[in-house]
């Protein structure tokens, strides 16, 4: 994508340059699960005049730190090759770990601040979904993805069934996005009180972090993975 238009996706933005993710996680635009909508429309949900984003976006194309992978160049199975290695060996590690102190967080300071037992039941919805959608993308979809990839001939029975696979994956994320969406909002957008200990400012970190990996994630799905795999079926 050269030139950023009022007209163009936020998904399609993020996916021609992955550093610009970090503008609209700054702005709180969707760039993941709300990839599909026009830059003017996100801009405007948001209270942002569409004009000032663009420029920002135009400003930001290197991510400092973050390695020179780039999705959008990789084909299929590299793809799928790359999500695993990353983002769900990211969430094998950091899962259970948030799980035990979202448990321990809300056991002990539940009583002086309750929204703690709602984020450890929204987390644990989470952890269990998330959790069998990514066992289900490894086991039963990336590797037809695999063999899309490698078919030389009859690729529309290799895919078969993929387009409603595909679809099923999405509504998941969308679940996923919205449990995020609703820890954010349980914990004032990650900011722990003055009274915070050590675990409970650690468990907000890792929270913050978690949203922003599975926007990532979802995005390298939704916005660039699958529309590969629909092209190529
Ligand atoms: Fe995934
Ligand atoms: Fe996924």
């Amino acid at each position: 994508m050269q030139n950023i238009t009022p007209e163009s996706t936020v998904g399609d933005i993020v996916r021609a340059a992955p550093a610009r993710a970090r503008i609209f996680e700054a702005l709180g635009i969707d760039y993941c699960c709300g990839g599909k909508k026009s830059l003017a429309e996100a801009a405007r949900a948001r209270n942002y005049d569409p004009a000032t984003v663009i420029a920002l976006l135009a400003a930001q194309t290197q991510e400092p730190g973050l390695g020179t992978a780039d999705p959008d160049r990789m084909g299929l199975a590299e793809l799928c090759d790359h999500i695993e290695s990353v983002h769900h060996a990211y969430l094998r590690e950091e899962l259970p770990r948030l799980d035990f102190m979202t448990r321990k967080v809300a056991a002990v300071h539940g009583d002086h601040e309750p929204r703690l037992l709602e984020v450890r039941q929204v987390f644990a919805a989470f952890n269990a979904e998330v959790s069998a959608h990514t066992q289900e993308e490894e086991a039963a979809i990336f590797p037809v993805i695999r063999r899309l990839e490698a078919a030389t001939a009859d690729k529309a029975a290799v895919a078969g069934g993929l387009k409603a696979a595909l679809d099923q994956l999405e509504t998941e994320h969308d679940s996923a996005g919205a449990a995020l969406v609703r820890l954010k909002d349980l914990t004032d957008n990650y900011t722990p009180p003055e009274w915070a200990c050590n675990t409970f400012r650690a468990l907000y970190h890792g929270l913050a972090q978690l949203e922003a990996r599975m926007h990532q994630h979802v995005h390298q799905e939704n916005n660039v993975l699958f529309p590969k795999v629909l092209a190529a079926a």
